[in-house]
């Protein structure tokens, strides 16, 4: 059956013309064109598509409306079709399940996204969004590339991944339920393991913006810190603008994300933005020292930020995020292969948790990357781990991970001394060292790179790219 497609952007030309290209294909058939937002909405109840062509409205932006349409119609397929500078968000729509195209749009790919689409919904897995969607932006031109390896369903988190790198995020949706503190424990933990004899490169990164301590958890100095390299990246950026005949007074916050895809940052310059902690070799890229600082940083900030540490030298990179959905959480939690979802056996704490899984699902969040951990448990909790499971309706497989009320942690704390680092067996360490090595088994480090290698494409898309 044919796939119908609604074309979102501002410009009727986009519609018209793919209404001639696509009149006799197999695979497509266009069923309107939306102008705006309002009239998108209104299409989406009544056409009833199964595709989105999301090209362009100078109102919203592509990746939060994309969410919005998710949430109230959880079926539907994106697509993103990007002229050349916009390519630079592509990992970021692909990490939000959204296919991307190259400009100008051929109807060659859209219909091969088609196919595909319906030869995904007979698997088992169903849906296309399972952790970051294919990519057929390649490089400009008639010939756009088809990304092999993407054009799948893919690893929920190794999606479009190579590298054997490993970011793992420690989130939890209620302050002082342990966060910090785990994330302090398992960054030492990791910093301690080795790969083919070489300790793993390690990095924390504090995205509790405002009011982070996880420098102050390891009696770390705040200097450098993310602010530093904001303003690195701010630097550049206006240098950029000025180049281009501009006043940067002058540039609205949407125009910072185009020329933020203009801006080249190598994958070594975090180097100068780390404090290392020189009992392990850790390396933090701590919060801002003053708060107000933390108010100057936007979200393309911080998608630069990501994509440069995505491609630098560290084997793990462990996000300590706050307890809120701002866009660095949001980031945090899009970026990583692995979440650790920190909650505390009390009753505010596994309503947050459990509203939270509700979101992402609606928002066909890759749920196998979550790692549920349960912490300061006690003796004797009101609500049993196989309670707090079934109300947060697990699948069978999925365990939640236990680490002890311990209180030598408030101690370590104030001294600044990993439990991990304690001669000697505890309760709490052993935890520690559990889900460490559940989040990065060191065979599974090792054999990451196979696992992300490029399959070969499918015949008949070969043969439409010839
Ligand atoms: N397993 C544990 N046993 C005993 N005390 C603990 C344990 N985990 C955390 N705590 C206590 O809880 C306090 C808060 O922990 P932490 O700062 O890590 O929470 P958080 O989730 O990062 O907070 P915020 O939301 O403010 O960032 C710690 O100072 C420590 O005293
Ligand atoms: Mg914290």
């Amino acid at each position: 059956m044919r796939k119908r497609l609604l074309i979102v952007d501002d410009d009727p030309a986009v519609g018209s013309a793919l209404g001639e290209q696509l009149a006799g294909s197999r695979w497509l058939e266009p069923c309107g064109q939306a102008e705006n937002v309002e009239a998108a909405w209104r299409m989406l109840r009544d056409a009833r598509p199964d595709l989105v062509l999301l090209g362009g409205i100078k109102e919203a932006e592509r990746g939060v409306l994309c969410q919005q349409f998710r949430l109230a119609f959880p079926h539907l397929a994106f697509i993103a079709a990007c002229g050349t500078r916009e390519l630079a968000w592509e990992p970021f729509f692909r990490n939000l399940g959204i296919w991307v195209i190259a400009k100008p749009i051929q109807p060659g790919q859209l219909e091969a996204l088609a196919m595909q689409l319906a030869s995904l919904q007979v698997l088992p897995m169903g849906g296309v969004q399972a952790g970051g969607a294919p990519s057929f932006a390649g490089e400009t031109g008639p010939t756009p590339g088809l990304h092999a390896a993407e054009a799948r369903p893919v690893q929920p988190y190794l999606a479009g991944r190579s590298s054997t790198k490993h970011l793992i995020t420690v989130y939890g949706p209620k302050g002082g339920v342990g966060k910090t503190f785990l994330s302090r424990e398992l960054a030492v933990y990791f910093s301690l393991q080795k790969r083919d004899g070489r300790p793993l490169k390690v990095l924390a990164v504090d995205f509790n913006l405002d009011l982070g301590t996880f420098a102050t958890s390891l009696n770390l100095p705040r200097s450098p810190n993310l602010f530093t390299w904001v303003q690195e990246i701010d630097a550049r950026l206006h240098e950029l603008v000025r180049r281009h005949g501009r006043d940067p007074l002058d540039v609205r916050p949407e125009e910072w994300q185009e020329y933020v895809a203009a801006v080249h940052t190598q994958p070594e310059e975090v180097d100068k933005y780390v404090v290392t902690y020189e009992e392990t070799g850790l390396h933090v890229l701590t919060s801002p020292r003053d708060i107000r600082h933390s108010f100057e940083i936007r979200d393309y900030h911080l998608y630069l930020m990501l994509e440069t540490l995505k491609h630098s030298a560290y084997d793990v990179i462990l996000i300590d995020t706050a307890p809120d959905t701002t866009d660095a959480t949001i980031q945090a939690l899009f970026f990583a292969e692995r979440v650790v979802m920190v909650g505390n056996p009390v009753v505010d704490s596994i309503e947050n948790i459990q509203r939270m899984l509700k979101l992402l699902r609606e928002a066909e969040y890759p749920e196998e990357r979550i790692q549920l951990c349960m912490n300061r448990l006690q003796k004797r909790e009101m609500f049993t781990l196989d309670e707090i499971r079934a109300y947060f309706h697990l699948h069978p497989s999925k365990k939640i991970h236990p680490i002890p009320d311990d209180a030598e942690v408030k101690k370590s704390i104030n001294t600044g001394t990993p439990v991990v680092l304690h001669p000697g067996r505890s309760a709490a360490k052993e935890a520690i060292e559990a889900l460490g090595s559940i989040l990065l088994p060191l065979d599974a480090a090792e054999s990451g790179s196979v696992k992300g290698k490029a399959k070969e494409r499918p015949a008949l898309l070969k043969w439409l790219w010839r």
